[in-house]
């Protein structure tokens, strides 16, 4: 087979990398890929975003299933584009996209569907959303309604934050569209969780738990990021646990897109707070997470080709999944300064020798030039491990980082540590 995998983080060097374990895939190629995916794929110079040249490229090279790694092509229907050339690929169609593109949207299909949330309010203009703040109990959360690569999210502590955050949203436009509408939501306190589905519009097929660390600083201080870390499984997850989550939370959601003509194929992610054991959905994407999938591919026995190829062809019958009981976990080496300002092109050195105590390392914003490799993003590199505890796990990889470096290194201390 001839698998195309599209965006170039360390969420697609990890998908490379357990596709290219599959006895039944001969090429792979990657768009546009990194210093890493190059070893395993081939390197194609195509944007994400460009989805009507993505599909011209599988059709001239005859790919036999393309994955799409971010939900930006998965946003601007690329799965429509191929549906309509009879191209096989994995992921949602647009509009089942939106519940990812849209929190509006999303917000809405949870409460008409009953899936648990936290409360909410959806304001189209800033001065409705600031007069309702001045009444508001803190904190809360405020949120860009379109895609802002997770960075469109504030916790707010005070009127002022709020305010704050409701102007640079709505008024100042940081976010460009994806700000034309706001969610206030009530803040909830407890555990954050990944809870992501391989769906085929009406079966699923759960993938083991993980937790994310989003905030940039140790002890869950800073604004968010795309991730710093991740752990599989979840630490507090128990069969009462993920029974309601799928009861309460996977099975409407697929049947309630499925109802309003949005079948959904691909992967479903839900981001969710675990309150006294019971969960809510803070937020749902339709793509792998990253940087939960580096993690819990490490545990993936079986083929992730045959679970694709099934979610897209719509028959997700009879697939085994066999997965490893350790405990892995993934550690993000960024650019200092992310994610707001930071430099990059710094010289990266050690890779060889942290490979050699037996980590995985997945490669996010690196080139390769001149016989070296370089920083060339603000998420650089995923250093992932797996091991029977998870204090073995966490060893492995810290241990690992040490002789890894470049100018301006920064990584979270404290990822495997339970939080506040
Ligand atoms: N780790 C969060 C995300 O993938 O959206």
């Amino acid at each position: 087979m001839k698998i195309l995998i599209v965006g170039s983080g360390g969420r697609e060097h990890a998908l490379i990398w357990k596709i290219s374990q599959s006895k039944r895939v001969k090429n792979i190629y990657s768009i546009s890929g990194n210093a890493g995916t190059k070893d395993l794929a081939q390197n194609v110079d195509i944007k994400v975003s460009n989805i009507i040249e993505i599909a011209d490229f599988a059709q001239e090279e005859k790919i036999d299933l393309t994955v799409i790694g971010p939900e930006l092509p998965l946003s601007l229907g690329i799965v429509d584009e191929f549906n309509k050339r009879n191209l096989k690929i994995f992921g949602p169609r647009q509009k089942a996209a939106y519940i990812e593109s849209s929190k509006a949207f999303a917000k809405e299909f949870m409460r008409k569907n009953n899936i648990p949330t936290p409360e909410f309010n959806i304001f189209n203009s800033p001065d409705s959303a600031l007069d309702y703040i001045k009444e508001a109990v803190f904190p809360i959360v405020i949120k860009a309604d379109g895609l802002t690569g997770g960075k469109g999210v504030f916790i707010c502590e005070d009127v002022n934050k709020a305010e704050e955050s409701i102007k640079t949203i709505m008024v100042e436009k940081k976010f460009g569209e994806a700000g034309d509408k706001i969610i206030v939501e009530r803040f909830l306190k407890g555990q954050e969780m990944t809870f992501m589905v391989i769906s085929d519009g009406k079966r699923v097929i759960p993938l083991v738990t993980s937790m994310d660390y989003k905030k940039i600083f140790d002890y869950d201080e800073g604004p968010n990021t795309g991730g710093m870390g991740a752990i599989s499984p979840f630490p507090q997850i128990d069969t009462t646990l993920y029974n309601n989550i799928m009861k309460s939370i996977i099975s409407p959601t697929i049947e309630g897109l499925r109802f309003e003509g949005k079948e959904f194929r691909g992967l479903l992610y839900a981001g969710l707070m675990i309150v006294n054991n019971s969960p809510y959905v803070l937020e749902f994407n339709v793509r792998f997470g990253d940087p939960e999938t580096q993690a819990i591919l490490l545990r993936l026995k079986s083929d992730i080709v045959d679970l694709l190829e099934a979610s897209a062809e719509g028959h997700l019958i009879d697939i085994p999944v066999e997965w490893d009981t350790s405990v892995s976990a993934c550690v993000v080496l960024s650019s200092k300064g992310y994610p707001l300002k930071y430099e990059t092109g710094k010289v990266i050195d050690g890779l060889k020798r942290a490979k050699s105590l037996g980590v995985e390392i997945f490669h996010a914003g690196t080139i390769f030039k001149d016989n070296s490799f370089y920083t060339s993003s603000g998420r650089v590199l995923n250093i992932c491990a797996i091991a029977p505890t998870l204090k073995e796990t966490m060893k492995k990889i810290y241990d690992a980082i040490s002789f890894v470096s470049f100018d301006n290194i920064y990584f979270r201390q404290d990822i495997g540590r339970s939080k506040k």
